[in-house]
């Protein structure tokens, strides 16, 4: 399975936060935002990444991330020249996906808990899998409506009268053939080539898995001045009560096996002291307790 993470976008609602810095490098609390969706690929698994960007920010990405191999990960990047659409990423990343599955993550989506969430990657198995979570304002989002067993019967997307409240948060896992999928696609009345529109013809093929969310799980995305305040918000109060981090790739990545111990303690002594640095000091010094 390969991993996408979309990171471009014009951030126009981040106003003028964004007019030095693209959206996805933003701090929540205290991390750069893209951290969060990288993680979660971690923990899904996922160790082949690709990340695509507009081209001015691309370069602040690699100067962030590097080729992952300080983490047990190899990332590529690739340019999205215009923001034509979350699926165009299937396009501009094609040879990067080569034969593979691929599970798509937005560079501004920040998910927490469960490890229901983390089965559904373990458990694919082809066609597409989406999830839905319970929101007040599904208006904004693509919409899944279920049937009276769960089986979801329509996807819309931003409708202005919604069938129900479940939004399809910006994380999709597909099989080789959304490359085909998405070469077919007719970009919609705003220009774009819609993600929803993929899931459309998922469903169309009755190969669509909609996995909802648990109540207790937290789907943020940061893309508003007052939701990124609210993501940062959410991560430092969970953060302080439990001592844990979210969203930290380096932990992800040794939790995950692609970094041994002797790694993550070495890296770990490069960091700068800081709190995120005292943090994997302590993780260090935990698993070698347990190891014991
Ligand atoms: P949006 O939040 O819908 O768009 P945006 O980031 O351009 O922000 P704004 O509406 O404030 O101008 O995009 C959701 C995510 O998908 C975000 O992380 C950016 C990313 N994206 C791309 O990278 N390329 C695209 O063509 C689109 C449509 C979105």
């Amino acid at each position: 399975m390969k991993g996408i993470i979309l990171a471009g976008g014009a951030g126009s609602r981040l106003f003028p936060l964004t007019l030095v810095a693209s959206k996805q490098l933003q701090p929540v609390y205290d991390k750069p935002m893209v951290y969060y969706p990288l993680t979660t690929l971690i923990e899904g698994g996922i160790r082949e990444l690709c990340l695509i960007s507009t081209p001015q920010d691309l370069p602040r990405f690699r100067q962030l991330l590097g080729d992952g191999s300080a983490w047990g990960l190899s990332i590529d990047y690739r340019e999205q020249a215009k923001p034509e659409g979350i699926a165009q990423a299937f396009l501009i990343a094609e040879s990067f996906i080569g034969k593979d599955a691929v599970t798509l993550i937005l560079g501004d989506n920040v998910f927490y808990g469960g490890d229901g969430f983390y089965k559904a990657f373990a458990d694919f198995k082809g066609g597409a899998t989406i999830f839905g979570y319970h929101v007040n304002d599904p208006e904004r989002y693509g919409v899944v409506e279920f049937d009276g067993e769960g089986q979801a019967i329509s996807i819309e997307e931003k409708p202005k009268q919604p069938k129900s409240n479940y939004a399809v948060p910006g994380l999709y896992i597909y099989d080789n053939s959304v490359v085909t999928i998405t070469r077919n696609l007719k970009p919609s009345a705003r220009g774009e080539l819609e993600i929803t529109d993929v899931n459309v013809e998922y469903m169309r093929r009755r190969q669509l898995h909609v996995h909802r969310l648990s109540r207790g799980f937290a789907w943020l995305d940061a893309g508003t001045s007052s939701s990124l305040h609210e993501a940062s918000a959410y991560v430092q109060t969970i953060e302080k009560r439990a001592g844990i981090k979210i969203g930290c790739p380096e932990e992800a990545a040794f939790r995950r096996g692609f970094l041994s111990l002797d790694r993550l303690d070495a890296l770990t002594t490069k960091i700068p002291k800081c709190e995120y640095r005292e943090y994997l000091i302590e993780v260090v010094a935990e698993a070698r307790r347990l190891s014991r």
